[in-house]
Formats: structure tokens, sequence, C-alpha cells
């Protein structure tokens, strides 16, 4: 079954990024040229998917303003003649069908996910977590999907992580399948190294069904308050199989400091404009000192 429609939860206070996020959005941090959010975006619409719910909370109307159109903008960009940026700033705007969705309290990735009930209706969908750029032969979410379409069951892109990473991100007890899908038997979020199950981490990609939503008005909130959409589909396992999909790509955490500045540089050495300056440049700075 094809997925038409994808959630961004994009509703958080990005206290890893602060204080750049003080009064911006996380989402709107530009990797290069684009903000982050436009990323997942891009790979949402080149899985074909066409209409896309984005979580967003106060201060956060910079995103819509974004993929809206801008007349003003565009009569002055072919007043001047800017004819590549009027592509450009057209294209944004028309790249799906957007709905933004409010989130008015800050109660976890769960519940933000659990705002796009009535959005998404009777049909499976996608989640894209905006921290996480995936630069990859088939975009990352179309891995997951055609996945899904095969097992017909809920979907998480996993990914290698190291002893930091357990501290980072949820972490799963996997039976392997295949060459790269897991059956999942558990999971648990941010377990640090001692108690993780293994290596393999979630990444900020998920196909479900729409029965995870009555699952996370089920889910308990953790010690924070919030309700983690980990703890979601901890609960769905008791009820039916989840899988693990070990995506064949890169990955940024461009969420964090440093992996935004990784993204940033890799990506930008394969974007032929800056490619040849970039590295020089890198080369330049050989020998590193303090
Ligand atoms: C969320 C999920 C976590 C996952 C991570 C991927 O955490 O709760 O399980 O590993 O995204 O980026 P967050 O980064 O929102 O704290």
């Amino acid at each position: 079954m094809k997925i038409r429609k994808a959630v961004i939860p994009a509703a958080g206070f990005g206290t890893r990024f602060l204080p750049a996020t003080k009064s911006q959005p996380k989402e709107m941090l530009p990797v290069i040229d684009k903000p982050l959010i436009q990323y997942c975006v891009e790979e949402a619409v080149q899985a074909g998917i066409e209409n896309i719910a984005v979580i967003t909370s106060r201060g956060k109307s910079s995103l819509e303003d974004y993929f809206d159109q801008i007349p003003e903008l565009e009569q002055f960009l072919e007043e001047k003649k800017k004819l590549d940026f009027l592509e450009e700033v057209r294209r944004i705007s028309k790249l799906a069908e957007f709905a933004f969705i409010r989130q008015k309290q800050a109660l976890g990735l769960g519940h933000a996910i659990l705002m796009a009930k009535s959005y998404i209706g009777q049909e499976p969908f996608a989640v894209l977590l905006p921290d996480d750029i995936f630069d990859c032969p088939k975009p990352c979410i179309q891995q997951l999907g055609d996945s899904f379409s095969e097992f017909k069951a809920t979907f998480i892109v996993l990914g290698r992580v190291d002893k930091e990473g357990t501290k980072k991100y949820g972490i799963v007890k996997p039976k392997q399948v295949s060459e790269r899908v897991f059956q999942i038997e558990d999971m648990i979020e941010k377990p640090g190294p001692e108690k993780a199950f293994s290596d393999l981490g979630i990444l900020g990609r998920y196909v479900f069904t729409p029965g995870i939503f009555e699952v996370i008005k089920k889910t308990a909130p953790d010690k924070k308050g919030e309700i983690q959409i980990t703890d979601a589909i901890k609960l769905l396992l008791a009820m039916q199989p989840v899988y693990g999909y070990l995506f064949e790509g890169k990955r940024y955490d461009a969420g964090d400091k440093f992996g935004f500045l990784q993204a940033t540089i890799e990506l930008a050495l394969k974007r032929p404009e800056f490619s040849q300056d970039l590295r020089k440049y890198l080369e330049s700075l050989r020998p590193f000192t303090e």
C-alpha cells in the first residue's frame, strides 16, 4: 500500500541548539542554504508523499510562512530578473500540500504525533524527524515504505550507534530476519551503554498504521511527564510484530551542534559550486593547530 501522508514533528524547544533556538525554530536553521525541515520534506516528496502535516508550537510560524507563497518576493525577484531564485522560491511553496497542527503543550514526541490523528484518518503514514538528515541512494523513508508494503507491519529505521549513541537514541533488541530487516523484540529509550540491548539505534524515520494513535493514548508518560513514541511502540510490540530496517546510506544528526557541522561540511562537499573551493580550504587548514 502506498504511503501518501507524512507527519513532521517540529514542536520542540530545540534545547540542544541553544542559544540559536531561543527565538527561532531549530527546524529553520540552514544547512548550507536550506532550512533543516526542507531536507526531510524533500525526502518525503521524493518518496511520493504529497500530504504533509507539520506539528508546531508557539513561536514556530516561520515554518508555515516558509512553505507558503510570498507574492511580493516573487514579484521583486521577477522585476530584478533573479530568475533562479524565483524558480526556487516558487518550487518550495509547491512542494507538497501542507497542514500545520499545533501541539499546545510540550508533552513529548508520542503526544506530538497524536496531534495528527484526525489528519491521518485511516491510512498508514510516515513520520520524519527533521533533526535527521539522510543522504541515501533511495530516500530513507522510501526504503521503509517499501518494507512496509512487503511486510504490512510497522517499520522503524535503524542505524548502528556507538556507546555515546546509546544515550541519545532509542535502542532495540533485534531478531534478524534478512540482511537489513530485524523483527524487534523489545526497545528502550536512551538506555545508556549498560542497559542497551544492542548497537542498533532508532533513527528519526517511522512508518505506522493508524492503530498507533490508540496505543499512544494508552502510553504512560515517562519520568519527565512526556509521552515517548518509543514507549508507545513498545506497547504495540505486545500486540503485533514491529520491524526495523537497517537503512542504506548516510545520516547526520543535525539536531546536535557537531552533527550539524558534519552535515554542513559533507553536504557542501557534494555541491558542485562549493566542492572544489571547500576541499582546497580544508586542505589549507592542515596541519591543524590548537
Ligand atoms: C527521538 C526518539 C528516539 C530516537 C531519536 C532519533 O528522540 O525518541 O527514540 O532515537 O528521536 O533522532 P529525540 O531526539 O527527540 O530526543
